[in-house]
């Protein structure tokens, strides 16, 4: 497949099987990302995996905590957190992302657009062995006690997790707003 046929091909997954992903994979994977980034300094990003059950349970909980206690979350029936809980566990393989801050707003943009660069690069390497990702930023699971539970430090920022398996079916892709329509010319002449 080409490049501009990958790239047009990958979906997000959201529905996994339950085929396991192999960590050492996950790793050659993110060593094939990193080496096309078309700049990559040291100690720009960082990951965190999560591959096991029982870490899979750690992170759905660190990323459920303060809905669960929340006013509203206190309101959700046990039996249905626990349907969510599980079909959060049930996924294969979390990969979390975090880039270096870094001393000014530049730096800071760079790494994380670094970071942001590798994910992509990730995803379409995944899907070429065949696995679907979903890159996930949902505002719910971004508090304390997730940042905490992860062991993200003072001087890194948050920049996603991808949750990795296997799939059975890929959806349809979504429609895509025209690239002509985000295009302004700038002229020589103001008008
Ligand atoms: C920076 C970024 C953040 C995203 N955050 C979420 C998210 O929080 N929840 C979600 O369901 N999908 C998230 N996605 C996945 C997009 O919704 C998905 O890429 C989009 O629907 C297009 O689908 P496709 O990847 O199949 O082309 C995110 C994607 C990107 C690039």
């Amino acid at each position: 497949m080409s490049v501009a046929e990958l790239i047009r091909a990958r979906r997000s997954i959201r529905k996994y099987n339950s085929t396991p992903v192999d960590q050492e994979l996950v790793v050659e994977l993110l060593r094939k990302a990193n080496r096309l980034q078309p700049f990559a300094e040291a100690g720009s990003w960082r990951v965190v995996y999560a591959g096991t059950p029982e870490a899979r349970k750690r992170l759905v909980d660190y990323m459920l905590e303060q809905m669960s206690q929340s006013r509203l979350g206190k309101l959700i029936p046990g039996k249905l957190l626990d349907i969510f809980k599980k079909r959060f566990t049930d996924i294969p393989a979390h990969l979390i992302v975090m880039s270096n801050l870094g001393p000014d707003r530049l730096t800071n943009d760079r790494n994380y657009a670094a970071a942001c660069g590798m994910m992509q690069s990730f995803q379409l390497i995944g899907w070429e062995h065949g696995l679907g990702m979903l890159w996930d930023t949902e505002a719910m699971m971004l508090h304390e006690g997730f940042f905490k539970g992860i062991g993200m430090r003072e001087d890194e920022r948050f920049v996603g997790v991808l949750h990795i398996g296997y799939y059975d079916k890929a959806p349809r892709s979504r429609k895509r707003t025209p690239a002509e329509q985000k295009w302004t010319v700038l002229r020589g002449q103001s008008i």
